[in-house]
């Protein structure tokens, strides 16, 4: 396969303080990148002509250094396509392989190997339902009819008419009343967190944060500087009081009021009110972190917190990662209209924007219909799903197994009372077997008690393959594997 690899002048920073020959300089520096593993048998390399423009040297010079390349059989001339790395060289090098040219084959091969997902992973959408063909469809023609305009720097906040469309569907589904400006294209969760925290906090400024939680939310806000205070949640959801009594003055409570990250449980309404009359007195800011909201099996979704919020404290975090993608890689924050300026020039300051085509072609997605309809499949899928792998737990494991199924989501909690071993003892077992169960402790504080292990039921293909698993799991868990 022939390829283009980095820049050769990224490969080739030429010397020319030194006495070695600067087309010895060239030789070396091809040479050392492909015992390396940087260039592979079959890449190809640029040509004398466009190398000796780049460096800045006479074509000359490039073309001793190739043809002494060429003679060593570390490139071959292929006509019409050029020259490239010696397609037959991995042999002739083997003998000089130093740890990092082994390193870099392995590195390929160990994402090929770890594709997701594995059985039981947490978070990932049905991958095997996505509408692949409409999407490839929907992101063809927005290719052909790319523009100039298209290919430069994009708006930092996000692609106007993605900001539209979500403002549209927010309104529509999730109860959120906000205006297209309001609304902030982001790389996914994380950096919807990072942008408002970078915004609106300072150092050692305090934040809630649920115990337990999504591990990524304390990462973030730790690293930004602040101080996480780590606030129980029970079957109500966060416990409010709780919270004002260890930090009445924190500057940010950061919530999963739909169907809490991990325990599954959506936050009572009496809770979201008494969150938000402590934020709007506090002077805090919530954020919503609404990951998978629109997953509900047991009526309709529940209105966000944001439709709730009078006092414009809240500001809600979504992302695409479970309703289409994760490797699309965006998110949204919507700012309270106080704070849509200040965002915007927050954006400016530390983005530059994600991949302007993605953001129209997922605009598309949604005004075209294609979202709603996506997203009402997905529930009927998951309901069916989140059954399956339930009844092959309890046939598979009978009265070992207890299982809490919330009425949203993506994952079922899985408790193993009657065994000793802790929950991180049986997760690692599992995962043993090649099971992505993770256990539920790891994911709270010291005071959080609570132990089980996390399923992801998104990716059952089938009542056969959610039996395999569930009698993997019992033979794993019984150290039979
Ligand atoms: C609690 C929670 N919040 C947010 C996200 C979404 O994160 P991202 O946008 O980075 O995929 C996830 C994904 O697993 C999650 O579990």
């Amino acid at each position: 396969m022939i390829q283009e690899k980095k820049s050769p002048a990224t490969l080739l920073k030429i010397d020319r303080a030194t006495l070695t020959p600067l087309h010895r300089q060239i030789y070396e520096r091809f040479r050392a990148a492909i015992e390396q593993g940087v260039l592979r048998a079959g890449d190809r390399v640029a040509s004398a002509r466009s190398l000796a423009s780049e460096l800045g040297v006479a074509r000359g010079t490039v073309e001793t250094a190739y043809n002494q390349l060429a003679g060593e059989g570390y490139f071959s001339a292929q006509g019409q396509a050029g020259t490239v790395v010696s397609p037959s060289l991995p042999s002739r090098l083997s003998a000089r392989r130093g740890p990092r040219q082994a390193e870099v084959p392995a590195f390929e091969q160990t994402l090929a190997e770890i594709a997701p997902p594995l059985p039981l992973q947490l978070g990932i959408p049905a991958l095997d339902a996505f509408p692949r063909k409409l999407w490839a469809r929907l992101v063809s023609r927005r290719a052909r009819a790319t523009t100039t305009a298209d290919m430069f720097y994009g708006d930092p906040s996000g692609h106007p008419a993605l900001r539209a469309a979500i403002a549209a569907y927010l309104r529509v589904s999730r109860g959120v009343l906000c205006h297209p400006s309001q609304v902030f294209v982001t790389g996914g969760y994380r950096a919807s967190l990072a942008l408002s925290s970078h915004t609106l906090l300072g150092k050692d400024d305090r934040v809630w944060i649920e115990d337990p939680g999504y591990p990524p939310t304390r990462q973030v806000l730790r690293s930004a500087g602040q101080r996480v205070v780590p606030v129980p949640v029970d079957e109500e959801g966060m416990v409010v009081a709780q919270g004002m009594r260890k930090a009445a003055k924190a500057k940010m409570a950061v919530v999963t009021p739909s169907h809490q990250a991990p325990l599954g449980v959506s936050m009572s309404l009496a809770r979201r009110l008494q969150l938000l009359d402590w934020a709007s007195q506090a002077k805090a800011w919530i954020v919503e972190d609404d990951y998978d909201g629109e997953y509900r099996y047991a009526g309709p979704p529940l209105p966000a917190l944001k439709s709730l919020d009078g006092h414009d404290r809240v500001l809600y975090a979504g992302s695409f990662s479970k309703v289409l993608y994760p490797g699309l890689a965006l998110g949204y924050v919507v700012a309270p209209d106080s704070l849509r300026d200040v965002f915007a020039q927050a954006a400016q300051t530390w983005s530059n924007g994600s991949p302007q085509i993605t953001q129209a072609v997922v605009a598309d997605f949604m005004r075209e219909g294609h979202f709603s309809r996506h997203l009402k499949k997905m529930r009927l899928l998951y309901a069916r799903r989140r059954n399956m792998l339930a009844e092959a737990l309890l046939k598979a494991l009978g009265d070992e197994v207890r299982i809490d199924l919330q009425s949203g989501g993506m994952h079922l909690i899985a408790r193993f009372d009657r065994w000793q071993e802790c929950d991180e003892e049986l997760a690692r077992r599992a995962q043993l077997a090649g099971l992505n169960c993770q256990p539920l402790s790891v994911r709270g504080t010291a005071n959080f008690r609570d132990q089980g292990l996390l399923m992801g039921f998104t990716n059952i293909g089938s009542a056969v393959q959610a039996q395999q698993l569930a009698t993997t799991l019992k033979a794993a868990l019984d150290r039979r594997l």
